[in-house]
């Protein structure tokens, strides 16, 4: 398994999943929520979420695509990491349902650091292939829609479901060029869900710490990949508000022209919007082989994450 040419990672293989149950701004008006479409789009670019999607079932469908486009199967892959904060079960591991439907040949994991835990798996997905392993399929999903108090407007209107994937693999260049990850368990109270529970917020207090946060985490990872603002041509963050994004975006120095925006079509699915964001602009050819992005995703916790990788796939 160990290739000691090999210094480095790169993705290989995209995909995402949706549920095809689709809730508009309007249906949530018409359904009683004391709320509008034009309010929703402006206070958060959101026009619509996908509902109904079960986490195991919709990591799966993710998987399968990204191992389609690499080129491989389940017995190719060495672990995979399923970043969710919405497991099936508490017990065991989302990821054991996606190891038994891929045939994943090697382990199985989950991580837990909510709208981060995408951004966190990459990052120790590509530190294990460097001690050894050859292969690894990270996904981010949840399912947040049965965690949503569907009626309080403040935060029924902000959430989704979803999965994406990546798989990553050895390469003999690294194509992570720089990381940042941070947390602040002192902020855990703004943002939570107690078992049994639903989805509790401060969201003002959430927009405010995510700007901070992110923007001195994406600045560091830029500067500790030796780059500036300037070199980063496409920003993939977390989608949880446009206007958090707008906000990090002009601090940082990126124009808005090249952060990817999938908000409006899928809500905040959680860990799943940066690798849903990613294979999105890689199907619509937005992101190119040689282009630099910059990853940047915040969750409750408060934990965020900032990644810049060379995009670099296979041909
Ligand atoms: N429709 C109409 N009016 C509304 C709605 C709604 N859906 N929601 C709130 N309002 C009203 C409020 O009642 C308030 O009225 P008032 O002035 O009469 O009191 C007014 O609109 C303004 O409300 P604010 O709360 O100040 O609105 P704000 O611009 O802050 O937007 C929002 C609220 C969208 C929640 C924003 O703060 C936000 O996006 N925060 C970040 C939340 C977030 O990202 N959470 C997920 C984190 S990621 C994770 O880990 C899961």
């Amino acid at each position: 398994m160990n290739n000691p040419n090999a210094s480095g990672s790169r993705i290989v293989g995209w995909g995402s999943d949706l549920p095809e149950k689709v809730l508009t701004n309007q249906d949530l008006a018409d359904g009683g929520l004391d709320t509008s479409d034009e309010w929703i789009f402006e206070r958060t670019g959101i026009r619509q979420r996908h509902v109904g999607g079960k986490t195991g079932e919709m990591s799966t469908n993710a998987g399968r695509k990204a191992l389609e486009v690499a080129g491989v199967t389940g017995a190719d892959i060495d672990l995979v990491i399923v970043a969710t904060s919405t497991p099936d079960q508490l017990m065991p591991g989302t990821s054991a349902t996606v190891h038994s439907e891929l045939g994943i040949r090697g382990g199985a994991c989950d991580m837990q650091a909510v709208c981060s835990g995408f951004s966190y798996a990459l990052i120790a997905a590509n530190g294990l292939i460097q001690t050894g392993l050859d292969r690894v399929l990270v996904i981010g999903a949840d399912s947040l829609s049965p965690y949503v108090e569907w009626d309080n407007r403040s935060s029924a209107i902000l959430f989704g479901d979803g999965a994406g994937a990546v798989v990553l693999e050895r390469h003999s260049e690294e194509t992570l060029l720089s990381f940042d990850l941070g947390a602040d368990g002192d902020s855990r109270h703004i943002g939570f869900t107690d078992h049994g529970g639903k989805i509790t917020m401060d969201g003002k207090e959430v927009f405010r710490t995510a700007v901070r946060a992110v923007t001195k985490s994406a600045q560091q990872a830029i500067d500790g990949a030796g780059l500036t603002a300037a070199d980063i041509d496409w920003f993939v963050p977390h989608q949880a508000n446009v206007r958090i994004i707008e906000a990090i975006a002009s601090r940082v120095g990126i124009p808005m022209e090249r952060a990817i925006v999938t908000i409006q079509d899928t809500a905040n699915n959680s860990a799943a919007t940066i690798p849903v964001a990613l294979d999105t602009a890689v199907r619509d050819d937005r992101v190119q082989p040689g282009d630099t992005l910059l990853l940047g995703g915040f969750g409750f916790g408060m934990t965020w994450a900032s990644a810049v990788m060379k995009w670099d796939p296979r041909d």
